[in-house]
């Protein structure tokens, strides 16, 4: 063997004693990702096996069987697809729309900015409505656009995770219909948390992430469609323009075929399917109520030590708090003490928001009235030594 001169990326001799991998320990309440459940964490750690393997062919049978329940839908084609929330909304938008057909966004923060953008790189006709960081849309403003724009795809956030805000869907779906126009839903930081009902309102299409509600790592993006939107699907004329989103070839797949498309990350779909029978087990209704208690409790907790929430309650988000940084507080400063020393993070906020809220997260596993009261306590006694005029009053 001739002797290689291997190269070392840092350039130096000896690589050999680099550590092991180490993770610090850490109780993940910003905007996700939300700590995996340790059931989640056993599944995960399992061995690969083929993804062509029978045993595996059962568990994917068994993932999109309890994705159906835990989105409460009877789609066919439910599944979760191989990447992050944004893998599934890029999906959402590569093979439903061709160049120049018109899509409606209904932007009220950062992600309805990001369906924005992957709308316009697929060449849609984008039209967009919108609504300062912190607010809603109400149905008659929804319809009224609907009706007016007649838009092939109408797209919105069901839970805006950079402002905390809520969106009501109810009766938006029949518009929809009415206008012969598909219903997009954003449910990257609703799945598995709070009530989202895909065939009883009437939704088409909707897409969610794995690291929230569902308590495990990020990593897949459920995904599902009805019939509506398959027979959208299959009056293309032109051919979805991204190969490894296309969920004709996915279908083949995850369908009744089984005919390999891409190597399956087997692990993240052991953990997704643990992740979802932890929802089954405890039952979709306790689990949305688990969420609106917690929230709850929080909210109070932190108006009682004087902070100030920056969403109206009737809209307000229960997986994500928006929390105002009192004007005499160092936002960064306290956010890093709480990591640095107590190993919880919680989250600045996003685009427009940065350095004037928070975010809490309280999703999936890790939406506990333990969590809550932990925060609350150390809000309580860590915060006013970061007042930049050393008071404890904001
Ligand atoms: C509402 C919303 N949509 C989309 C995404 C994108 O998901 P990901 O970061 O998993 O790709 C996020 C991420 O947090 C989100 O909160």
């Amino acid at each position: 063997m001739t002797e290689a001169k291997l190269i070392s990326a840092l350039n130096e001799e000896n690589l050999s004693h680099f550590p092991k991998t180490y993770v610090p320990s850490r109780l993940l309440l910003g905007p996700g990702p939300s700590n995996a459940h340790p059931e989640v964490l056993g599944a995960l750690s399992l061995n690969p096996i083929g993804h062509l393997d029978e045993a595996y062919i059962s568990l994917m049978s068994d993932v999109q069987q309890l994705l159906r329940y835990t989105w409460q839908c009877n789609n066919r084609l439910t599944l979760p697809m191989s990447g992050t929330g944004s893998a599934a909304m890029e999906a959402s938008i590569a093979n439903f729309i061709e160049e120049g057909e018109k899509i409606l966004i209904a932007k009220k923060g950062y992600f309805g900015d990001r369906l924005v953008d992957m709308a316009t790189r697929y060449k849609a006709d984008v039209s967009v409505i919108e609504k300062p960081w912190g607010e809603s849309f109400s149905y008659e403003e929804i319809k009224y656009e609907i009706e007016t724009k007649k838009p092939a795809i109408f797209a919105i956030v069901h839970a805006e995770t950079s402002s905390g805000v809520l969106q009501p869907l109810d009766g938006i779906g029949d518009v929809c219909r009415k206008n012969n126009c598909l219903f997009l839903v954003d449910a990257v930081t609703s799945l598995g948390a709070l009530e989202l009902l895909i065939d009883e309102w009437n939704i088409d299409l909707a897409y969610s992430c794995s690291q929230k509600g569902l308590s495990c790592p990020p990593g897949l993006s459920p995904f599902t469609m009805n019939k509506r939107a398959e027979e959208k699907l299959s009056s293309r004329k032109t051919k979805v323009p991204n190969w490894y989103l296309d969920l004709s070839l996915l279908n083949k797949y995850w369908g009744s075929d089984r005919v390999y498309h891409h190597t399956a990350p087997v692990n993240m779909n052991f953990a997704i399917r643990e992740g979802l029978r932890l929802i089954a087990n405890e039952g979709l209704e306790n689990v949305w109520n688990r969420h609106n208690t917690n929230a709850k409790k929080l909210w109070n907790g932190l108006e009682r030590l004087g902070m100030e929430l920056h969403v109206s309650e009737d809209y307000r988000l229960p997986t994500l708090t928006t929390v105002k940084i009192p004007p005499a507080v160092d936002g960064d400063g306290f956010r890093n003490h709480l990591l640095r020393n107590f190993g919880i993070e919680i989250g600045n906020g996003l685009g427009e928001l940065s350095g004037k809220v928070w975010r809490i997260g309280l999703m999936g596993f890790n939406s506990s009235e333990e969590n809550v009261d932990r925060l609350l306590n150390l809000f309580d006694t860590e915060l006013k030594k970061y007042s930049i005029f050393e008071s404890s009053t904001f």
